[in-house]
């Protein structure tokens, strides 16, 4: 496909911005580019050609490419091969909203896809799971469902956690009369080839027969809707359900001696060196 240079280089932030970027984030946000024009052109059924996913072999040569693991939590690496940067410290007895805004920031992902949930009247339980869902990948990618789950658990109803657990799992698997297809996305990161490990099929057969099916269905859901780049999105319409479901503790999330305390103050003080 041909690529407008200029509008490709304003879509980074103009030239002084790219003459910052090494070479590998140069390609990446290339590769970036074009997979959304990609996405536009199919869109707008202008005969685009379809977008061509990598294979799960292509993505594995890529991991001596990249000075950091893909798995590596977002506070913990620069963002498109930067350096990192300086963070403002926590408030003391920090907040869910400190958090939010000190080191989960933007999240505008988890915002849009909470926005929907409560838009289309769902159960605050599912609003919250929402809205805490990949939260946790400030902190570590890798199984996802389950560190998040761990990390919110002490603090939010038992539906919620049992949701974010298990979303993880059922993005692999479409549901039609719920509303969920297999996203592209995962086409395209894990390989169009990928098959879940025999644990997330375990997982997935436990959770078929589950009475709480559905919680984490619902969070899947509203996941893969969440993806718009112009959504403007605030924490501030959740404030209720926050505090009718979010226990904060007194001591400030990190110091309340939970089983998660420690992974609160790791994502507070990631430059600590032990
Ligand atoms: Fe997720
Ligand atoms: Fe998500």
């Amino acid at each position: 496909m041909e690529v407008d240079r200029r509008a490709f280089i304003a879509s980074l932030g103009g030239a002084a911005a790219v003459a910052m970027m090494d070479h590998e984030a140069k390609a990446d946000a290339l590769e970036h580019y074009m997979e959304e024009q990609l996405d536009q052109q199919a869109a707008a059924g202008q005969g685009g050609q379809p977008e061509k996913f990598p294979t799960v072999a292509e993505i594995e040569a890529q991991i001596e490419t990249r000075p950091f693991r893909r798995g590596t939590g977002s506070v913990f690496t620069g963002s498109r091969g930067q350096n990192v940067k300086k963070i403002e410290p926590m408030p003391d007895k920090p907040t869910l909203q400190d958090f939010f805004r000190l080191r989960f920031a933007p999240a505008n992902h988890v915002l849009q896809s909470a926005t929907r949930a409560m838009k289309t009247g769902m159960s605050e339980e599912i609003i919250l799971a929402c809205l805490l869902h990949d939260c946790v990948l400030s902190l570590i990618k890798p199984d996802h469902g389950w560190w998040g789950a761990q990390l919110f658990e002490p603090y939010i109803p038992e539906k919620s956690a049992f949701a974010i657990r298990y979303h993880q799992t059922l993005r692999f698997f479409p549901d039609e009369q719920a509303g969920y297809e297999y996203p592209d996305q995962y086409y395209r990161i894990f390989g169009h080839d990928y098959v879940p490990p025999q644990y997330i099929q375990d997982t997935y057969k436990m959770l078929k027969n589950h009475k709480w099916y559905m919680e984490p269905r619902l969070v899947t859901v509203n996941d893969l809707y969440a993806f718009d780049p112009n959504a403007k999105v605030s924490i501030d319409p959740f404030e209720d359900v926050i505090g009718r479901h979010f226990k904060q503790p007194k001591e400030g999330l990190g110091y309340d001696n939970s089983s998660s305390a420690h992974m609160w103050r790791t994502l507070a003080r990631p430059d600590s060196p032990l």
